[in-house]
């Protein structure tokens, strides 16, 4: 939305009145938030009506007295100080409570033997902002002294304050500010025009010794606590300090329904005015619902109640409307979705209880039964009816073709029922992994053999034909470093993917568990990294189809129990998310990752999984993530922040300490180049996949490591594997299988014409 836009919607939505503008000369439309204006002072925030630049912030018109919501930013120190009025620092801003967090000065008074030396009284008068009396307290340090607190409120003299006295310093108990040495006053509620006077009984006569000086200030209650050697600070002292304290801030002088009628309210969309007590004028506050600043002229927006909270049986029964959220089952369940009213499946057991009571009145039981029965047969005609569109959509009279005229029988074609069952009804339980990519259940189908089921997102309808062939090709892979696809089924709007189940999870969770990577070896990493990239390497190459993974990164790398390392999610790009919420999330998580060029050309090549691979190198490298919001912005991406270390000849500083040594720091340097070469910004300046493979084979060699060359661990090895699971551990696991890439080559060949 542009800047005029709001201009317009402020016109229309101004608290929900429009009235016409009312006679003469004088009605302010607030001003609309120009583009120019700064959001921040140093590392404070500054919300709306708050601002720094002329014609940024709120500005009551011209015959009022309340106060103007300019902060000055004072970019001569370092951070820059926010300066609100005359000279109060502002410590914090909270537009839903209305607050405003600012240091004040205190006033003191001091003496020696013979006079009065020094004395200050601070005031302020800020209409608007009142001091919160739930907040703040009035506070008098001396042993001699009483202090009052003097305003006005609803045009009236009003005064508070208290005394306090001590014979030798010895009387004062740290922590209690209760009559000696201290006393403390609540602050009145909506006093203005405010002056902290105070005064001594006998000038200090007995005391001023120990305590030369009186001290009294409004202070935050949390930031206030006294001890004795409050009471023995000099003029200096007090003259230089300044204290937190908390205003409470309205707009204007007038109530909502003033500013309403006269077109003023600056409250935007989907925001309530209220009139708060004790105080003029009005607040903004966002409906029940939304979020977000109720003054800006975006207005509040809608929250995702869907996002994170479960407040539904399942993430995926939960619907969000604007300012709520509701649940719902899905086709041929009934219930509300709620936790208390879970989804249940439309079948039989629902007959039951028509059933039982058969006996009175048969024949219009008979009737009843006959009237279900034809609603029952008509929805169970109705899923079958969507099953079999989304089965068409998803391609699967393709897949069915192809599987029978050629014989195949590697892919397992599953119906909605099989799966339901293996994964218990997609209960919670079962839930065993989460991402932008969709829901990963982990099921057991009937023959025992336990399965991963991805249920993932929509095919784009563009590439039916490629998503198809890959899968087939994908379910002929039996490679030792690929998840084998076992099968899907393509009854339902997102196409399921069925998986062998790899039990130790991602290469990601391991490298972002502190624990888990300490016991992962520059062996084990290189290891993985080298059979990774022989992986990517051979569906690159070998294949008459090549297949280019499209979305390499670590969490796409599971480990099983001797860390050997399966590549999983193939393809997957060419499946799209069904809505656009779920685009921008998958874009992000895959960002830290994503080729360069692919913004330009919008293509993603074989050089893409070389550029992602070579992020994945950083990964194991340093153990940072690819994206990162701790780093500096300049090296949010850990591309940037290798490469810069790299250029500064510090490489040392942001390898993952666990794998330095002595021993390892040449491969280690010889892996970086490699990753260096592998993100070069020109697809054709980077390595293929091959080179990258033979490389990582080459830094292996040269360490002669104690593996074996399937990856397994030789057994005398122990120093190198404390609390790596040794691999006779497994009845021999470990160290069985074979390298082996072997495919149907009749159906390779004639899927060669398929892209
Ligand atoms: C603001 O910056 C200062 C100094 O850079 C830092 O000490 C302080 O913690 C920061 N405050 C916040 C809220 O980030
Ligand atoms: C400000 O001016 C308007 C229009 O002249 C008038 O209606 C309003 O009463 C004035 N407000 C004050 C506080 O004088
Ligand atoms: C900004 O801060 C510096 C250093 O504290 C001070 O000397 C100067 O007067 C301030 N400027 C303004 C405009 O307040
Ligand atoms: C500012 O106030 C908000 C809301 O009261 C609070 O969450 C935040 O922690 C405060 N920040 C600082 C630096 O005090
Ligand atoms: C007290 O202070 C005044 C003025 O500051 C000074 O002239 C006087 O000498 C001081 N008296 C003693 C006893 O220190
Ligand atoms: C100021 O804000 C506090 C907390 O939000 C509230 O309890 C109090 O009534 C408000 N008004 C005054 C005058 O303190
Ligand atoms: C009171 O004394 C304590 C302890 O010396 C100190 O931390 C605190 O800042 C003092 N408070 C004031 C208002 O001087
Ligand atoms: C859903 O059903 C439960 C139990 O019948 C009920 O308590 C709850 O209020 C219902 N929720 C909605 C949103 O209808």
């Amino acid at each position: 939305m542009t800047y005029s836009n709001y201009a317009l919607l402020l016109t229309i939505s101004v608290c929900w009145v429009l009235t016409p503008l009312i006679t003469g000369d004088k009605v302010v439309l607030p001003l609309v938030i120009a583009p120019h204006c700064s959001d921040k002072c140093g590392n404070l925030s500054i919300p709306y009506p708050f601002g720094i630049e002329e014609g940024c912030y709120y500005k009551p018109p011209h015959n009022q007295t309340s106060s103007s919501f300019k902060i000055t930013c004072n970019h001569s120190t370092s951070p820059p100080t926010p300066i609100f009025g005359i000279d109060y620092k502002v410590l914090n801003i909270s537009v839903i409570e209305g607050e405003l967090r600012t240091k004040l000065g205190v006033s003191y008074d001091c003496y020696n033997k013979t006079k009065n030396t020094a004395y200050w009284w601070s005031s302020f008068n800020l209409v608007t902002f009142t001091l919160s009396s739930t907040k703040n307290m009035l506070v008098v340090i001396g042993c001699d002294t009483y202090a009052w607190f003097k305003g006005f409120r609803g045009g009236r003299k009003y005064e508070t304050g208290c005394m306090t006295k001590c014979v030798e310093l010895e009387d004062v108990i740290d922590g209690e500010c209760s009559g000696v040495g201290c006393c403390q006053a609540s602050i009145p509620g909506g006093v203005n025009n405010v002056r902290v006077v105070l005064n001594s009984y006998n000038n200090h006569n007995s005391v001023y010794t120990f305590n030369p000086c009186n001290a009294a200030f409004p202070v935050a209650k949390d930031a206030y606590t006294f001890y004795q050697q409050n009471l023995t600070q000099p003029v200096e002292y007090w003259e230089s300090l300044q204290l937190p304290v908390v205003f409470n801030w309205t707009i204007g002088q007038h109530s909502c329904s003033a500013a309403k009628k006269d077109g003023s309210c600056l409250c935007k969309e989907n925001a309530v005015c209220y009139d708060p007590i004790h105080e003029f004028g009005y607040r903004c506050n966002c409906k029940d619902g939304y979020f977000g600043n109720p003054y800006h002229p975006r207005g509040c927006t809608d929250i995702d109640e869907c996002k994170g909270a479960n407040n539904c049986e399942k993430a995926e029964y939960c619907i969000n409307t604007n300012g709520g959220y509701h649940c719902k089952c899905p086709k041929g369940y009934h219930g509300n979705g709620t936790k208390d009213d879970r989804c249940i499946s439309n079948t039989k057991p629902w007959l039951i209880p028509v059933l039982a009571t058969g006996g009175i009145g048969g024949g219009i039981i008979t009737l009843l039964l006959f009237g279900f029965l034809l609603h029952f047969k008509r929805e169970e005609a109705q899923t079958r009816k969507t099953r079999e569109s989304f089965f068409r959509q998803n391609g699967g009279l393709l897949l069915h073709e192809k599987l029978y005229g050629r014989r195949v029988d590697t892919l397992k074609i599953f119906t909605m029922q099989d799966l339901e069952v293996a994964c218990n009804n997609y209960s919670d339980e079962n839930i065993i992994g989460r991402g932008g990519f969709g829901v990963v259940y982990k099921g057991i189908l009937p023959n025992n053999q336990v399965v991963a089921i991805k249920k993932s997102l929509k095919v784009d309808p563009n590439q039916v034909e490629q998503f198809i062939n890959e899968v087939l090709v994908l379910s002929q892979i039996n490679n030792r470093n690929v998840v084998k696809l076992l099968g899907c089924c393509l009854e339902s709007e997102v196409p399921l993917l069925v998986y062998e189940f790899i039990n130790n999870g991602t290469l990601y969770d391991h490298l972002n568990d502190a624990a888990r990577a300490s016991i992962m070896t520059w062996h084990v990493r290189l290891n993985i990294a080298s059979k990774v990239a022989n992986v990517l390497s051979y569906l690159h190459t070998t294949i008459s189809t090549p297949i280019i993974h499209r979305d390499m990164k670590s969490m796409n790398i599971l480990l099983d129990e001797c860390y050997t390392a399966k590549v999983t999610d193939f393809g997957a790009s060419r499946l799209i998310p069904p809505d656009e919420n779920q685009f921008a999330t998958m874009v992000l998580g895959t960002r830290g990752y994503l080729d360069p060029e692919y913004m330009q050309t919008g293509e993603l090549t074989e050089k893409s999984d070389v550029y992602s691979f070579g992020v994945v190198l950083l990964e194991l490298l340093t153990r940072e993530k690819a994206i990162s919001n701790a780093r500096p912005e300049a090296e949010k991406f850990l591309t940037m922040h290798f490469l810069l270390k790299m250029k500064e000849g510090r490489l040392l500083d942001i390898l993952d300490i666990n794998i330095v040594s002595e021993k390892t720091i040449e491969e280690i340097q010889q892996m970086a180049n490699l990753a260096k070469w592998c993100l070069m910004l020109k697809g054709e300046e980077r390595p293929t996949m091959k080179e990258v493979a033979l490389e990582l084979e080459t830094i292996k060699r040269k360490g002669s490591h104690p593996w074996n060359d399937d990856g397994s661990i030789q057994e005398d090895s122990e120093s190198l594997l404390v609390g790596i699971p040794r691999s006779d551990d497994h009845g021999g696991g470990c160290s069985s299988g074979v390298d082996s890439n072997s495919y149907d080559s009749r159906l390779l060949t004639s899927l060669g014409s398929g892209r």
